[in-house]
C-alpha cells in the first residue's frame, strides 16, 4: 500500500447513498467504540474545550457538525457534566439515516438535528465551539473550504476538526486492531480507506489555508484549529 501519496480517489462504502442501510448503521452505532480507542477527544476536551467553555462564566452551546452516530456530543457532555460545566451540545448531520442512529441516545443537554452548517447559518444558530470528528477526509477539495469557513462562521469561539492521519503505522495497527469491531459493518474496508484519503499536516494546512493552524495531536491525528475573528 503506497500512503505517500493521499488517495482522494478511493470511495468509503459508507457514502454510497445505495448502501446496505443495515451495515451502514451497524457501522454508525460502532463508532462509539472506534472513536474512544482512537480519537482522542479526552484530551482535546481537557486541554482546548473545557479551559475555553470554563472560561465564558455563563452556559454555552457546542457543536458536533457531522456527528454520524452521535456518540461524540454524548461522550463531551458527560465530560462536561461532571466539570460543572452548563453546556447544550447539538449534533448535526445532514443524513437523516445518521441522525436516525444518532437519536437512539438520549443524554441531558444534547440534542440532535438532521442539517448542515448552511442550514444553521440560516437559522441564525451560534455556537461557542465549534468541533468535528472524521469529516474532513471524505470531502473533496471544494467542500472542504466550504466546510471549513462554514464551521468557522458559526462559531463565537474555537472551531476544533479532528481527523485521522495518514501513515504506515496508522495503518498497521487499525488492520489488526479494527478485527474484533469490524463485523456486520464497514469497519475495515472504510477505515483502512479512511487512511488512505486522510491528510498529512502539511498536505491540510495547504488545503485549508489562512487562518487555520493545522496540529499533529499523536501518532495517528491531525487537528485543524480556528477561532472566531481570527
Ligand atoms: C465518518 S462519519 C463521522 C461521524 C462522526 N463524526 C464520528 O466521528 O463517528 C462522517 C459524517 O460526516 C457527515 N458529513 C458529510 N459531509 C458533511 C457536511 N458537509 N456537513 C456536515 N456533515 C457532513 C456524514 O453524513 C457522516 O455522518
Amino acid at each position: 500500500m503506497n500512503l505517500g501519496v493521499r488517495d482522494a480517489e478511493v470511495a468509503e462504502l459508507m457514502d454510497d447513498p445505495d448502501c446496505d442501510p443495515r451495515r451502514l448503521a451497524a457501522t454508525l452505532r460502532r463508532f462509539d467504540t472506534v472513536n474512544r480507542l482512537i480519537s482522542g477527544w479526552g484530551g482535546v476536551y481537557r486541554s482546548r474545550l473545557r479551559p475555553h467553555l470554563a472560561s465564558l462564566g455563563r452556559p454555552a452551546r457546542v457543536l458536533d457538525l457531522g456527528c454520524g452516530g452521535g456518540d461524540l456530543p454524548v461522550r463531551l457532555a458527560g465530560l462536561a457534566a461532571r466539570d460543572g460545566l452548563d453546556v447544550e451540545w447539538v449534533g448535526a448531520d445532514p443524513d437523516p439515516r445518521a441522525i436516525a442512529v444518532a437519536q437512539e441516545r438520549t443524554a441531558p443537554g444534547v440534542v440532535f438535528r438532521c442539517t448542515d452548517a448552511a442550514g444553521l447559518h440560516a437559522e441564525g444558530a451560534r455556537f461557542d465551539a465549534v468541533v468535528s470528528n472524521h469529516v474532513l477526509h471524505h470531502l473533496s477539495a471544494v467542500e472542504l473550504r466550504v466546510f471549513a469557513d462554514e464551521s468557522l462562521a458559526l462559531s463565537d469561539g474555537i472551531v476544533v476538526h479532528s481527523d485521522i492521519r495518514r501513515g504506515r503505522l496508522a495503518y498497521a495497527l487499525y488492520t489488526v486492531g479494527v478485527t474484533p469491531f469490524a463485523p456486520g459493518t464497514f469497519l475495515r474496508t472504510d477505515g483502512l480507506r479512511s487512511i488512505r484519503r486522510s491528510y498529512r499536516v502539511d498536505e491540510l494546512a495547504a488545503a485549508l489555508g489562512d487562518p487555520w493552524r493545522v496540529e499533529a495531536a499523536s501518532p495517528f491525528r491531525t487537528l485543524a484549529v480556528g477561532r472566531a475573528g481570527a
